[in-house]
């Protein structure tokens, strides 16, 4: 990459950076811009993190600097990990000592022994990471890259500084990082690096959830997240902290009758879904949409392969992974839980006969997660045969079509009875009880299947005829 000292000029000469430059330099402590950063400038991605080192007292700069952005700035210290931050209007500035240990953004353990830059860039995760733009006085914007992270992101190579062994021993997360970087940015994770994370794979455990959790999160946000799936499962991450999804690897064959592998499937649906949406719980939805499909698995010398109800299975199994991943237990969840457990109705709609019933069904269970669960529908269509995956898109757009169609007639989206509970004890006299139960549910039903339209005036007289089977009679009447 040819990049001039003008260039990085162009990127760095901000009024904030030449702020932080002249306070170094009134201090006399070398500054420099490094990880994230100074890689984003290279990528051309925008980068709001600024991460700051000093050779010396970070926080000492930092709080100087803080003093002359004045009210601007809001300055907080963390002592015991010798960093200090500055939130500047959209702006996080990082502020740290050079340290010959090991950086890490949650260390507990206190920063021992101060270090040169070069020992500071050597403890960083990869060489991509490592590189620094100086900021003092006449060398402003000069690069150090002693790790040659430039021609690594010129190679697209994911590669760690030191020793692999020993960079992931100094944080085992940075094996969920590399992948997380590889996907991204479509990288290679250079073979010994790619080597080390399998051979160090076991100690991801020691890593809080949460922050595994944060790293898959932004995998699946990737644009194509299968390379990270892959390299997790082939570096056996995957197994250790998601054995759901790897139990799905594998293709059976039985007196000549076959299934798909369902991990690579599933790949190739949430990579589908990641063309259309950028919405995570919906992407979460495509990675799970087929999860019980091991367990569900079965034999039968008629029908072949059959995964019978794994969509009411996987959807039971989502609390408990979501529980397990720290991922939330709210309405996201149950989104997520919603989409698997409808994910074979539009499919079966159209094997079967669009009915106008059916689609009502299918609407009034969906409500405003229709689009969505048809988005995850047409992402579900991996077959290789043309012929197969033409006929299922055009039958889908039909299924959109007539669902907007019956949405305009009948509005059961977000169905709401035309009567509710309250009236039917008034017109009948009647107090909570199972009857009241019987005659909402079969308006309800008439509704849906069409017998009657969506109005108050239709759906008073079914239920004056419904409830006269019932020996039920109005209090007008008596
Ligand atoms: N770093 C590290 N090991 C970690 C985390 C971070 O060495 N486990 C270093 C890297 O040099 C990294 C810098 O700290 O570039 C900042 O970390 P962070 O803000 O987490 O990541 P970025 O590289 O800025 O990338 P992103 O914002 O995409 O997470």
């Amino acid at each position: 990459m040819n990049i001039s000292r003008d260039e990085i000029l162009a990127y760095i000469d901000t009024p904030l950076l030449r702020l932080i430059s002249r306070t170094a330099d009134e201090m006399q402590l070398e500054c420099y811009l490094i990880g994230g950063f100074v890689r984003d400038f290279f990528l051309c991605r925008p980068s709001k993190d600024i991460d700051v080192v000093a050779i010396g007292k970070g926080i000492d700069l930092a709080a100087a600097v803080a003093r002359k952005l004045g009210k601007k700035a809001h300055l907080t210290v963390f002592k015991n990990f010798g960093t200090a931050q500055i939130k500047h209007g959209d702006i996080e500035i990082e502020f740290v000592g050079a340290r010959k240990e090991s950086y890490r953004s949650d260390s507990r353990k206190p920063i021992v022994e101060d270090g040169t830059l070069e020992d500071d860039q050597r403890r960083r995760d990869f060489t991509i990471n490592a590189m620094a733009f100086c900021l003092n006085g006449d060398r402003f914007g000069e690069l150090l890259d002693p790790f040659n992270g430039l021609q690594d992101l010129e190679e697209l190579i994911i590669r760690t500084p030191l020793e692999p062994d020993i960079t992931f021993s100094d944080d085992p997360l940075r094996m969920m990082r590399a992948v997380r970087f590889a996907t991204q940015l479509g990288f290679d994770i250079y073979p010994d690096t790619f080597d080390a994370i399998a051979r160090n794979r076991e100690r991801i455990a020691i890593v809080s959830m949460e922050r595994v959790t944060d790293e898959l999160n932004k995998i699946i946000l990737s644009p194509k997240p299968s390379i990270g799936f892959i390299l997790l499962e082939k570096t056996g991450l995957l197994e250790i902290f998601f054995p759901e999804l790897t139990a799905l690897k594998g293709a059976e064959t039985k007196e000549g009758v076959g299934h798909k592998d369902n991990f690579y499937h599933t790949l190739s649906v949430l990579d589908n879904i990641a063309r259309e949406t950028d919405d995570l719980w919906l992407r979460w939805a495509a990675l799970l949409h087929d999860i019980a499909k091991p367990v569900t698995k079965r034999w039968d010398p008629k029908l072949g392969w059959t995964f019978h109800n794994h969509n009411f299975i996987g959807e039971k199994m989502i609390p408990p992974i979501f529980r397990r991943m720290k991922l939330p237990q709210n309405e996201k969840m149950k989104y997520v839980q919603k989409l698997v457990s409808l994910h074979m109705r539009p499919m079966q709609l159209v094997e079967d006969e669009v009915t106008d019933s059916a689609l009502r069904r299918l609407l009034f269970d969906a409500g405003d997660d229709i689009d969505d669960l048809m988005t995850l529908c047409e992402a579900d269509i991996t077959s290789k045969n043309p012929v197969k995956v033409n006929h299922f898109i055009n039958n889908f757009k039909i299924v959109r079509l007539k669902l907007r169609e019956i949405e305009e007639k009948d509005r059961v989206r977000n169905f709401q009875p035309p009567i509710d509970g309250n009236e039917i004890m008034e017109v009948f006299g009647l107090p909570q009880c199972r009857e009241i139960g019987i005659l909402k549910t079969a308006i309800k039903e008439a509704i849906l299947d069409g017998v009657i339209p969506n109005e108050h005036d239709a759906a008073y007289a079914f239920m004056l005829e419904k409830a006269r089977e019932m020996n039920l009679n109005p209090v007008a009447e008596r």
